[in-house]
């Protein structure tokens, strides 16, 4: 059982478990923005939507047992105790030591390097507490903030795959990205 000791602080924000009584209004402020989801698999939310998802233990857990579950965390602004983001650490083999994440913040959070510090920590849990080897970043390739994310988190880009998905209505490009 990997059960970290929340919560994950770091210089300004600090990660921690879910909670949909607390959090659902919170998240439901930028998961429901069709910004926000232009290039992540969802589609805009409704409340009862994000209240369920947070509920679910098979899509959001603030522990992981088993390969193939999804570790779910709040981004959090020390100074202001405010929830402006969520980031996801999947673990996707046991075996191979591989993991995948992803992020999203509200549009009122960006710009501030908040995102490169939830994906430091989030490194920091999947490479020191989880002992993975190899973790991964796909993304839309028209999703450039993103990428500088990545690159500034340091990761490498490994691939583009060309026309790779039928996404919300087009054949899209992804990019993938990796650290060791
Ligand atoms: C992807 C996403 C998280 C990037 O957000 P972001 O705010 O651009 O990224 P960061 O939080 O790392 O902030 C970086 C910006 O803050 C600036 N910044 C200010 N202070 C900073 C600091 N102390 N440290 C680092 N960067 C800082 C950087 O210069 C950069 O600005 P720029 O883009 O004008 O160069 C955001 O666009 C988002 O949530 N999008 C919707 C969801 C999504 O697409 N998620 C990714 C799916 S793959």
């Amino acid at each position: 059982m990997f059960a970290p000791d929340y919560p994950i602080v770091g210089a300004r924000l600090l990660l921690r478990p879910l909670d949909a009584e607390r959090d659902s209004a919170a998240v439901y402020a930028y998961q429901s923005r069709p910004d926000v989801c232009r290039y992540i698999p969802y589609e805009p939310r409704t409340l009862d939507e994000v209240r369920a998802k947070l509920t679910d233990t098979g899509v959001s857990r603030s522990t992981l047992e088993r390969e193939g579950q999804v570790l779910h965390l709040a981004v959090v602004v020390r100074e202001t105790e405010e929830l402006v983001g969520d980031v996801i650490l999947a673990w996707r083999s046991e075996a191979h030591r591989s993991g995948e994440l992803g992020y999203v913040l509200h549009p009122a959070a960006q710009g501030h390097g908040y995102a490169t510090e939830a994906v430091g920590l989030l490194l920091g849990l999947a490479f020191d507490g989880l002992g993975l080897h190899r973790v991964t970043a796909r993304i839309d390739a028209r999703n450039t903030a993103s990428a500088a994310v990545l690159r500034r988190a340091g990761f490498r880009q490994e691939a583009v795959l060309l026309e790779n998905e039928w996404f919300k209505g087009e054949w899209t490009d992804e990019i993938d990205f990796a650290i060791l």
